[in-house]
This record gives C-alpha cells, sequence and structure tokens, in this order.
C-alpha cells in the first residue's frame, strides 16, 4: 500500500497532481502539504497539513508517523524571483531538495520525484533539439541549484539507493493555480490578459521560442515516471521533456483565432536574458523509449481549452 507525501500542494504543479494522486491511490493515501493553504479541492478531499520542507526535524517525523513510502517534493522559488533573491533562493532550493533526500535515506520514504527544469541549460548549450547529454553551463540561480540537485539526486541513488526520480520541465501550462515568478509564465497570464481585458503586454520578445507543456500531460507523465519499473530506467538524473515548442507570437496567433481582435504588446524585462539562456525545443527520445513519454495536447488544443477554462474561473464563460 503506497503512502504518498506531497510537498508544496498549494502550487501551480501540486494543485492538480495531489487529485491526479488520490484519483489513483485513494484519497486517504495522499498526503498534501505546503507553508501555505492550498485550494478548497485539495483540502477537502484528503488529508492536508501545514509543513515547511525546511524543518528536517518536522519533515522526517511526518514521513515516519504516517508511514510514507513516496514523496513529491515541488518546493521551489522559480527562475525569475530567484534573480531578485538569490541566496535566499539557492538556500531554500538546495535544502528543500537536500532535506528530503535525506528524509529518504533515512526513512521507508526511498521512491523520490524532484522536478529539474529546461534551466538547467544555458547559453552554450546546442538551443535546438537539445539532446539529454550536453554542455550544461547555466547561468541563473535558479538554473544552478537545478543542474546540482539533479547531481545530488544520481548521487543518492547511487550511494544510498534511494529511488530518485526526476524530469526536466518545460514551462508549464495550466488554469487551476497560477504559477509565481517564472520565465515561461507568459504562457499563462496572457489567457488571463486576454480573457480580462483582450490585450497583453508580453515579457518576452514576440520570437522567443521555448519549450511548453500542458499541465494534464506533465501529470500523467510525472505519474508514469513514478509509476515505471525502476529496471526501465536508464538515467537517475533527469530526463528531458519537450512537450510542445512556440513564440509568444505563435500563441498569440492561436489565441486571435478563438478572440479576434486581441492584440499583444511586446516589453521585454529582465526575463528575457533568462529565456535567451534557454533551448528552443529539446530531444526527449529517451524518455519516449524509457517510460513511454507521450503528450497529448498540441498549442491549438491547449489554448481552446485554457480559453474556455480561465473565462469560466473568471466568471465569463
Ligand atoms: N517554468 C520555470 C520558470 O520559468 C522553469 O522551470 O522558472
Amino acid at each position: 500500500m503506497e503512502k504518498i507525501l506531497v510537498i508544496g500542494s498549494a502550487g501551480q504543479i501540486g494543485s492538480e497532481l495531489v487529485l491526479a494522486l488520490r484519483k489513483i491511490y485513494g484519497n486517504d493515501n495522499v498526503f498534501a502539504t505546503d507553508i501555505k493553504n492550498p485550494p478548497q479541492d485539495v483540502k477537502k478531499s484528503g488529508p492536508f497539513q501545514i509543513l515547511d520542507v525546511l524543518d528536517f526535524k518536522n519533515l522526517l517525523h511526518f514521513i515516519v508517523r504516517n508511514k510514507i513510502t513516496q514523496v513529491y517534493n515541488l518546493a521551489a522559488v522559480l527562475s525569475g524571483n530567484a534573480e531578485k533573491i538569490p541566496l535566499q533562493a539557492w538556500d531554500i532550493n538546495m535544502k528543500a531538495l537536500m532535506n528530503t533526500l535525506e528524509a529518504a535515506r533515512q526513512s521507508d520514504a526511498k521512491k523520490l520525484f524532484w522536478p529539474s527544469s529546461i534551466a538547467v541549460f544555458g547559453p552554450t548549450t546546442p538551443r535546438h533539439n537539445t539532446p539529454q547529454l550536453t554542455v550544461m553551463e547555466p547561468n541563473t540561480v535558479y538554473g544552478i541549484s537545478k543542474l546540482a540537485g539533479e547531481r545530488w539526486g544520481e548521487y543518492y541513488f547511487n550511494r544510498y539507493g534511494v529511488d530518485f526520480r526526476s524530469v526536466r520541465y518545460p514551462g508549464l501550462i495550466s488554469y487551476k493555480t497560477e504559477p509565481g515568478g517564472g520565465t515561461t509564465d507568459y504562457a499563462v497570464e496572457i489567457f488571463y490578459e486576454a480573457v480580462r481585458k483582450g490585450k497583453y503586454e508580453c515579457f518576452l520578445k514576440e520570437d522567443t521560442a521555448l519549450p511548453m507543456m500542458f499541465m494534464e500531460d506533465a501529470i500523467d507523465n510525472t505519474i508514469k515516471l513514478m509509476e515505471t519499473g525502476p529496471e526501465n530506467l536508464s538515467l537517475r538524473s533527469a530526463y528531458n521533456m519537450a512537450g510542445i515548442s512556440f513564440t509568444p507570437e505563435e500563441l498569440a496567433e492561436e489565441i486571435k483565432k478563438l478572440k479576434p481582435g486581441f492584440t499583444v504588446t511586446y516589453k521585454p524585462d529582465f526575463r528575457q536574458a533568462i529565456a535567451d539562456t534557454w533551448p528552443a525545443g529539446i530531444d526527449d527520445s529517451i524518455a519516449q523509449r524509457d517510460w513511454g513519454l507521450t503528450t497529448h495536447y498540441d498549442i491549438k488544443k491547449m489554448t481552446a481549452l485554457m480559453l474556455e477554462k480561465v473565462a469560466e474561473k473568471l466568471g465569463k464563460g
């Protein structure tokens, strides 16, 4: 019987992952935690507790007391926000990971998911169809912390047998909980502004291509990776995960097809420099081969659903 702990259940990924896991493993077997309150459905459909992953003692107690067997650690400061508080972001992102790695080593919660990101790549990485194994010289705090985290995860697998699993998420697009402080967040904001105002000022240039993925695909694939037999995993760092690549201009065009009259202006800010160091598209053939990564949403299908759901959420459906 699996008992699963989700750290960061109030966030963009966690608030959807908890519900998906509860459907599979049963409401009572998926423990949601965060340092803030999650959406009502997360709070009401199963156990929720305020828990700070930076507090190692409490974390370990929680894991032992509840006989946790798997942990999803989604707590992180995203790329844009991390550049504003470099040392704190490093402390938070690394300590959160190290605490869950150590808790896994010291308990029965041996299976650990921790998200890496396309931010592990940098300005010297090949930008197109970026391979799994390539030059990696990230120059953002977030990217450095994610690359270091991948190395630590693999280390804990090799040295202590912690069943560490990870993917390099592309930008994640969703309507339930908004992301905060990421470089790819324009691709979420744009839908809210399209519905609210019919116009959007984008903080990236129109031709900045980045890899993106719709949340449902991201969740399905994350669970798939966690459920696959360990014999299928040829990698114990983090798998490239590509999804769909597009530019702000291409996304704006898709929105315009459904919302004629929608306009976008471009006013790049400091996040442009971050995006310029990330891949335009990545090669995820190893994930496809090892554990069957697949996606169902292209830009068209994703745009239609986002507009519909965001309109419903804002009471304009
Ligand atoms: N979406 C994240 C960000 O922009 C990248 O992992 O920070």
